[in-house]
């Protein structure tokens, strides 16, 4: 018997990311995310034929990593079983979409959410209604089938729709929240949050702008 203190916490990880049960679950995430990504890109492209413009600058993905899977499942006080991970973890495969404009968000929501195939699980507008901290974006949980030698498996991907200016914003933010040291008696919080409104105010008035320049467009025609 291997004593407890000999163990080496990352090689087990290591370890697990080799064993076959581990690849063939991280597999289906992947595949999840595949199937998920496509669908996001089709639209993009059929979106941008009446406009000239993509309405997607960017499609990020993700696995969650073994150790954040562990980190939250004991957090959260899940049991700690493969399908307890199954059934309680929506994150595992993340996509973020990146927009030009809000209204490109919810257009591609509608589009994403009434495909055939696509079952929306959970979601919450944070652009409508934003964190207190200023934090925005719209989260989707959907399920989508992947199709597996033995038949269909649904498989839940969280998709994050953002502007480019709410992702500056986001990214900046979650950099700062591991500067701890700073203690809650500055006036940071009260700051990040009017510049997640300033950020707002920036993209409700280039949207704006877009939908001048169309209608001169038409005008025009
Ligand atoms: P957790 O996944 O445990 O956080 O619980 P939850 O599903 O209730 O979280 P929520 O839906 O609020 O957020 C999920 C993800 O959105 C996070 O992992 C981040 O990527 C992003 N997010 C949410 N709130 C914030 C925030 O205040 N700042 C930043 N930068 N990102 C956020
Ligand atoms: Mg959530």
């Amino acid at each position: 018997m291997t004593e407890d203190n000999e163990i080496n916490v990352k090689s087990m990880i290591e370890t697990l990311k080799k064993s076959s049960v581990y690849l063939e679950v991280f597999n289906e995430y992947r595949c999840a995310i595949m199937e998920v990504e496509t669908k996001l890109k089709v639209l993009d492209m059929e979106m941008s034929m009446d406009r000239e413009k993509n309405p997607i600058e960017t499609i990020q993905s993700r696995l969650k990593s073994p150790e954040s899977i562990l980190e939250k499942m004991e957090r959260k006080g899940y049991p700690l079983t493969l399908e307890s991970m199954r059934k309680n973890l929506m994150d595992i495969a993340g996509i973020r979409v990146i927009c030009d404009y809000i209204d490109d968000i919810y257009k591609l929501e509608k589009y994403l959410s009434s495909q055939n195939d696509i079952t929306v699980l959970d979601r919450d507008d944070y652009i409508k209604n934003p964190k207190v901290n200023g934090y925005r974006s719209l989260h989707l949980t959907v399920e989508v089938p992947i199709f597996l030698t033995g038949g269909p498996r649904p498989i839940p991907v969280e998709v994050q729709f953002r502007t480019m200016a709410m992702d500056f914003w986001a990214s900046l933010e979650h950099k700062l929240k591991y500067k701890k040291h700073i203690s809650q008696e500055t006036d940071i919080g009260v700051r990040l949050k009017k510049c997640a409104d300033q950020a707002a105010a920036l993209d409700k008035e280039m949207m704006q702008i877009r939908k001048d320049i169309d209608s001169y467009m038409k005008e025009d025609e």
